[in-house]
């Protein structure tokens, strides 16, 4: 199995409803194909971690990296995995413009603002760091 973490920015803007039509499709698609994982949405930027087998998350990965709701995708980690960070989420999601930032230990302002290119590939540790903490607070 691997794992694999990009960043993303929205090329529209995504109301709630928006969000919540996306999700129930990655839903329904990652659970046919034993995909699990997690999406944060913030200020117009998308984080994912993806987890399943190799091919079919190489093979999805593909498709969203393509999906023109989102553009300058950059992959922030990719790895051989032997267990699942999130084995019971087809993809778990959270919306950071309204989350509580003092929850978040190790909370870093690029959740607060538009990212630069550059930024997007600088933040491996940061946003790995962040993803753990979801698996424990969501
Ligand atoms: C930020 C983002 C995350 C997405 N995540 C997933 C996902 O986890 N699973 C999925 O099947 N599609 C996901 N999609 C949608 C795909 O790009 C694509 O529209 C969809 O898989 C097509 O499914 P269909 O062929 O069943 O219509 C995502 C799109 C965006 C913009």
């Amino acid at each position: 199995m691997i794992r694999l973490i990009y960043a993303s920015a929205a090329t529209v803007d995504f109301t709630e409803s928006k969000l919540m039509q996306l999700l129930g499709k990655a839903r329904s698609n990652n659970e046919k194909e034993n995909v699990s994982g997690l999406l944060l949405y913030a200020k117009g930027n998308f984080f994912q971690i993806l987890e399943g087998q190799e091919e079919v998350v190489e093979k999805l990965y593909h498709r969203i990296e393509q999906d023109d709701r989102h553009h300058r995708v950059v992959v922030i980690d990719r790895s051989e995995i032997t267990q699942r960070i999130f084995p019971n989420w087809s993809m778990g999601f959270k919306n950071l413009e309204h989350f509580d930032r003092k929850e978040l230990r190790g909370y870093n302002d690029f959740l607060d603002r538009k990212l630069s290119a550059d930024e997007f590939g600088e933040m491996g540790k940061d946003i790995i760091y962040l993803i753990e903490q979801f698996s424990r607070a969501v």
